[in-house]
């Protein structure tokens, strides 16, 4: 049977930092309040002319230089994002462009902060169908252009990344054991980024009321969150007859410090096995989890044959997780 594996990786960041200090100069807010309340330091910031497809360009380089593969020979791009380059064409049309992949069909993926896993969980189905075999799957945003600056509540949390991962088809045991997804439309309204959309077409008004900039409720996001997340990794392991100590690592989607610990203390994992890099990224959407995934085959801290857990939730509300044998 055809199941899908990653095998490659690639991250890119913008080189401009944005601390928890300078924010202290741009509005009512401390650096001992962010780091308590998120664990967020620093967070990237991409250039004025610097757009979502630029970092996945960067990113997708990284990891078909891993891969040995050229562009030419992936047949599949996909992009999770929700801070696209424009809204037509879409942002992997564009990544296909300046790949030169033309081989390749291209499409976004909207899910918000789960936009990765819903991507892989696509990339593993098209795999395991057989209609594609060399998928380039991206995580990219560039949050900081859809950020209101002088609204604490949400200007401190956000930063810009991308992570790549190429996918391949195998048949043996070192694949993506499962992926998982789902929604709640009925929660749209805790997390949302309202003008721009045949809702709220861009006009002077939708600009100066500010519906151009994401809005979230972050307390009743945060206990959604958790509530969600906790079943959610407890079902995804359950699924594959995996026990928690089994597991070698678990990548959550960075959003927030203390949501992480929440799910690592319902798996009674120690903070050692859970890869967080929020404190230097922020919460980069889509992108956060393939960001730390790349850092975290990098360092070596994932090896062959290791079980390793992805889970993630955002807006939508969407959630989804994967359990990744390496
Ligand atoms: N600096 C100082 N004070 C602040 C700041 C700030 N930057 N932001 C808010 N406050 C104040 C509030 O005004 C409030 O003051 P009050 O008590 O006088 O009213 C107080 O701090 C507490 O605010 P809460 O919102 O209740 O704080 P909370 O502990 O919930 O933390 C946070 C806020 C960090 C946003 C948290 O709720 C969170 O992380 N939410 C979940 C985020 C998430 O997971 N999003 C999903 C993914 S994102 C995506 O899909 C794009």
């Amino acid at each position: 049977m055809l199941r899908a594996k990653i095998i490659a990786t690639g991250s890119y960041a913008p080189a401009k930092k944005l601390t928890n200090l300078d924010l202290e100069k741009m509005v009512d807010t401390s650096d001992e309040w962010i780091t308590e309340r998120t664990g967020i330091k620093e967070r990237r910031i991409a250039g004025e002319k610097q757009t979502t497809s630029d970092l996945a360009y960067e990113a997708s380089k990284i990891a078909l230089k891993q891969s040995g593969l050229k562009a030419k020979d992936i047949d599949l791009i996909i992009v999770a994002t929700v801070t696209g380059d424009m809204p037509m064409p879409s942002t992997a049309c564009l990544l296909q462009n300046r790949l030169e992949a033309k081989k390749a069909a291209a499409f976004d993926i909207n899910a918000a902060c789960s936009g990765f896993l819903y991507g892989l969980s696509v990339a593993e189905s098209f795999i395991k169908a057989g209609t594609h075999k060399k998928i380039l799957l991206v995580g990219a945003e560039t949050l900081s252009k859809f950020t209101d600056w002088k609204d604490r509540t949400t200007c401190v949390l956000f930063g810009d990344g991308a992570g790549a991962v190429i996918l391949e088809a195998t048949e043996g045991e070192n694949c993506i054991l499962s992926t998982h997804i789902h929604s709640d439309g009925s929660l749209w309204e805790l997390l949302n980024l309202p003008g721009g959309g045949s809702k709220n077409p861009p006009t002077k008004e939708s600009i100066n009321k500010g519906l151009h900039f994401l809005k979230m409720k972050g307390n009743e996001t945060f206990k959604a969150a958790v509530r969600t997340l906790e079943s959610l990794v407890t079902d995804t392991l359950k699924a594959n007859n995996i026990k928690p100590s089994q597991l070698s690592a678990l990548i959550p989607h960075q959003a927030n410090l203390r949501i992480i610990q929440a799910t690592a203390n319902r798996l009674g994992l120690s903070m050692d096995k859970v890869v967080v890099n929020l404190d230097r990224y922020g919460n980069t959407s889509a992108a956060s989890i393939p960001i730390a995934l790349d850092e975290a085959v990098r360092t070596g801290r994932i090896r062959k044959d290791d079980y390793i857990l992805l889970e993630a939730f955002g807006g939508g509300l969407t959630w989804a997780s994967a359990l990744i044998k390496w």
